[in-house]
């Protein structure tokens, strides 16, 4: 496994690679890597010849109030678990590197930038979708992993590339749960174990949704209400949004005939946790 920290590096083994015909799959992560991350790598393993990861944080993607200075980081550990995976290439800029002095230039993914997250983080999607770009121009990947669990991402990174017509073919993995039902990510670090038991209720709450769709509700209202309900029973929870929306447009829906995206984030103390469900005819 090499690991690449300048763009021209990266970009000369991409290069490499493609011209002696071998498939590239990218994943891109913010690093403090657990299951979630590592099953997207396996599925790059599992359809490509190579498989590059990048691990940076990036800066733009996080307001002037959100934990970017204290965001984890644990770049030994990272490359540990990378290797053992049998990632071949890791891609690690650094700020400079990503965003060097004077670089105005962003990518903004109208209309859905501004839906779910993008709604209570202004800016979040537009420093998403300006770092995946960059990393799809350096690195040049013919499949690129990401997860459901950041389902509004997924879908609002799908849209770009094909607005924008980049060659690369975007793949979706299933989310990765802790055994009692928690979505991995990185955030869960930050909480005690207080607030971990008390994060289990975004995954209760959709549930919920789930058990009552399934026993045939179908008022979106009513699906909603049960999700909000279960959230309230734990005071430490502040919910931020609770959705029922159209997986592609993001906009909320009334129509439950059709597969829908039930989306959840809320505050455990001051942790901001998302989770979702995708609802709809089996
Ligand atoms: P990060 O939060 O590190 O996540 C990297 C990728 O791992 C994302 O595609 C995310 O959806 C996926 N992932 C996280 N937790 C998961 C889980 N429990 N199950 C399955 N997949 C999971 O998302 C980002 O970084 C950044 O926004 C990035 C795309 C790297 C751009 O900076």
């Amino acid at each position: 496994m090499r690991v690449c920290h300048s763009i021209d590096e990266i970009r000369a083994a991409s290069r490499t690679a493609r011209r002696d015909g071998k498939s590239l799959g990218l994943v891109p992560t913010m690093g403090a890597l657990h299951g979630g991350h590592l099953s997207l790598v396996r599925t790059a393993k599992a359809q490509c010849d190579l498989v590059v990861a990048s691990i940076f944080v990036n800066p733009l993607q996080f307001g002037p109030n959100e934990d970017l200075a204290k965001y984890p980081r644990d770049f030994d550990c990272d490359r540990e678990q990378l290797k053992q995976e049998g990632v071949d290439f890791i891609f690690a800029p650094s700020v400079e590197e990503m965003y060097p002095a004077g670089a105005v230039t962003y990518v903004t993914v109208e209309g859905l930038s501004d839906k779910l997250c993008g709604r209570s983080r202004p800016g979040h999607f537009r420093g998403v979708t300006t770092v995946v770009s960059k990393l799809f121009n350096i690195v040049e990947p013919d499949r690129a992993y990401f997860g459901q669990k950041d389902a509004a991402q997924s879908t609002t990174i799908r849209r770009m590339v094909r607005d924008l017509n980049i060659p690369v073919q975007i793949e979706v993995c299933p989310i990765v749960r802790e055994p009692d039902g928690l979505a991995m990510s990185s955030r869960n670090a930050y909480l005690d174990p207080q607030k971990r038991k008390s994060a289990l209720v975004l995954y209760r709450s959709l549930t919920a949704v789930q058990e009552r769709f399934d026993h045939g509700q179908r008022t979106v209202h009513v699906l909603i209400e049960a999700g909000k309900q279960t959230l309230r029973q734990d005071p430490s929870v502040r919910l931020d949004y609770f959705e029922i929306v159209d997986p592609e447009t993001l906009d909320p829906v009334e129509d439950l005939s059709r597969v829908a995206l039930v989306a959840v984030a809320a505050f455990v103390g001051n942790v901001r946790l998302i989770d979702n469900i995708v609802i709809g005819p089996a």
